[in-house]
C-alpha cells in the first residue's frame, strides 16, 4: 500500500511581511491544517521567562521547547494558544515576546528541538506552515514556498495599525527599529537564517492589498496542487 504524500505549503519571510494573515486565509481555503511556527519560539521564550530561565542558556531552554505542553485550538477568530494549561493567545502576540522568541530561535539546540514537532503538524488534507525557515530546513520538500517581502516602512505600518486597533498604544519609529533588530538578528544567525530556498516564489507585497496577495498565492497553490 502506497501513502499520500501531504501537500505543504510554505510562506517564509521577515517579520510584518503578513505571513500569519496569508497563511490562515490559505488554510481556511484550502481546508488544510496551519502551523506558525513563530509562534512555537514565542512559546518557548514565554515559558523561558516564567521559569527564570536566563535567555542564553541554550540546554535548559532546548530542554524546555522538547517538553513544553502546548495546544492550538480552533475557534472562529483563529487559533487560541494554551501553554500549560493557560490561554497566552494574547501575551504572545507582545513585542518584547517577538524580540525574545528571535533570541531563542538563534540557538541551534532549540531549533532542535523544535524540529520534529514542527513537522508532526504536516498531515491530510495538506499544511500551510509559515515562519523563517519552512521552505530551506523543516520542509524542505513542500510543494509549493512562497518568499514574502515588504519595505520595512510597510512592515512596520502594518505593524502599528494592527496593535493600534487592538488599543495598543505604539510609537512608530519604536516599530521600525524593533523589526530592523529582528530582521538582522533572523537573517544573520548560523542557524537557519531568514533566507529564501532556492525553489522559493519571491512576492514583495509592498503594493498590494491582503486580498490580492491571498489571491495570488491561492491561485499558485490552486496550479501546484492540480
Ligand atoms: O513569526 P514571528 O514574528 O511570530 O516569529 C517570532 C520570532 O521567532 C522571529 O523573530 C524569529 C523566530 N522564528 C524563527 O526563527 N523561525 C521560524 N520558523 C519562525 C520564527
Amino acid at each position: 500500500m502506497t501513502s499520500k504524500v501531504t501537500p505543504v505549503i510554505t510562506i517564509d519571510g521577515p517579520s510584518g511581511a503578513g505571513k500569519g494573515t496569508i497563511a490562515q486565509n490559505l488554510a481556511t481555503a484550502l481546508e488544510f491544517h496551519i502551523l506558525d511556527s513563530g509562534s512555537l519560539y514565542r512559546l518557548t521564550a514565554l515559558a523561558a521567562r516564567d521559569d527564570g530561565i536566563d535567555l542564553s542558556d541554550e540546554s535548559r531552554i532546548a530542554d524546555l521547547a522538547l517538553n513544553l505542553h502546548v495546544e492550538f485550538i480552533p475557534t472562529d477568530t483563529g487559533l487560541q494558544v494554551l501553554l500549560r494549561d493557560e490561554d497566552v493567545t494574547e501575551a504572545i502576540r507582545k513585542e518584547e515576546v517577538g524580540m525574545d522568541a528571535s533570541k531563542v530561535a538563534a540557538l541551534p539546540k532549540v531549533r532542535k528541538a523544535l524540529l520534529e514537532r514542527q513537522r508532526s503538524f504536516s498531515d491530510q488534507p495538506g499544511l500551510v506552515a509559515d515562519g523563517r525557515d519552512m521552505g530551506t530546513a523543516v520542509f524542505p520538500h513542500a510543494l509549493l514556498k512562497i518568499f514574502m517581502t515588504a519595505s520595512l516602512e510597510e512592515r512596520a505600518e502594518r505593524r502599528y495599525k494592527q496593535l493600534k486597533a487592538k488599543g495598543v498604544n505604539v510609537n512608530i519609529a519604536a516599530l521600525v527599529k524593533d523589526l530592523k533588530l529582528r530582521d538582522k538578528q533572523d537573517a544573520n544567525r548560523a542557524e537557519s537564517p531568514l533566507k529564501p530556498a532556492e525553489d522559493a516564489i519571491l512576492l514583495d507585497t509592498t503594493t498590494m492589498t491582503i486580498e490580492e496577495v491571498t489571491q495570488k498565492v491561492l491561485e499558485l497553490a490552486k496550479q501546484r496542487l492540480a
